[in-house]
């Protein structure tokens, strides 16, 4: 498919995480890739590693580019979008991936252009991301089937109305926050029972990311899937019971409730 190009503004580590899952993918070759970061070490590192044209500010990438991700820290955002030059005008599509930047936060700025927001996690690092996103109202089907796919490249992309973001937040945005906590209490029981840290977190994380897939693959509610890993009377369903008497499932519904909460107040929703 003939594709135009897409411009990051920004090239840390969510637009690396982008520009590697795109090319990798094969939804963009890394001619059709081009992104600005104002330090040179950034362009150096970014150019060297995936082949792509890099430039030193927005206005040169929105210049060149119909299709454009904002990648840079939310404090940066104002600066970027008022630098001389910057056009992101009427026909043009910006994905926003700024935490807690409204769309009409971005409409105020650039009024005529169409805006997606997204909320993803930093597993898009390792193509295995978990992301919401709304669109504002002038964003046609088309536009959303392409910024799908670009989504999908590094990860789960689900549409959600731009009102659920906060609960995104605590689902997908911060979770891999608390699988890292579940994950090293796991492997430090393992070290409890002389197995070596380094043994006990790979195959805790391995299991993690195949209970995981258990769950995506086969669609079976995680309560069917536990039991059929419960054998009556045997040793995970012991596992089970302390999990229930310590709390661990209303300790976790709590944990991403905070979140949301959290979420809710700096977002002033
Ligand atoms: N990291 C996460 O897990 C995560 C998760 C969800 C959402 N997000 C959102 O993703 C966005 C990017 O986060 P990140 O972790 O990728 O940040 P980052 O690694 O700090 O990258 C920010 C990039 O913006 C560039 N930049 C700064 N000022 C600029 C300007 N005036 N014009 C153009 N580029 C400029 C920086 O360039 P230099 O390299 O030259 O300084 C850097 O390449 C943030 O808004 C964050 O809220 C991140």
């Amino acid at each position: 498919m003939e594709r135009k190009t897409i411009g990051f503004i920004g090239a840390g580590k969510m637009a690396e995480a982008l520009i590697g899952g795109l090319i990798s993918k094969g939804v963009f070759e890394a001619g059709s890739i081009i992104a600005c970061a104002p330090s040179e070490k950034t362009r150096n590192h970014v150019a060297g590693t995936y082949g792509i044209e890099m430039f030193a500010t927005a206005a040169e990438v929105t210049a060149r580019s119909d299709l454009l991700v904002l990648a840079v820290k939310p404090k940066h955002v104002l600066g970027v979008l008022s630098e001389e030059g910057v056009e992101i005008g009427a026909g043009k599509t910006l994905i926003s991936i700024v935490a807690g930047l409204t769309i009409d936060a971005l409409k105020s700025n650039v009024p005529d252009c169409k805006i997606i927001r997204v909320m993803p996690n930093h597993c898009c690092m390792v193509l295995e991301g978990a992301m919401g996103y709304s669109c504002d109202p002038s964003v046609d089907a088309e536009t959303e089937l392409s910024v799908q796919e670009i989504l999908s490249a590094v990860g789960l992309a689900v549409k959600v109305d731009e009102s659920y973001m906060d609960a995104i937040t605590g689902v997908a945005g911060s979770s891999p926050a608390f699988m890292y906590l579940v994950l090293d209490a796991m492997a430090s029981a393992g070290v409890l029972n002389g197995l070596s840290y380094n043994d006990s977190i790979r195959l805790a994380a391995q299991s993690m990311l195949g209970a995981a897939k258990m769950v995506l693959e086969t669609g079976k509610h995680p309560d069917i899937l536990r039991d059929e890993v419960c054998s009556p009377g045997g040793t995970t369903i012991e596992g089970v019971r302390t999990m229930e008497d310590m709390g661990v499932r209303s300790a976790m519904i709590a944990a991403v409730d905070d979140t949301i909460k959290k979420s809710r107040r700096m977002s002033g929703n």
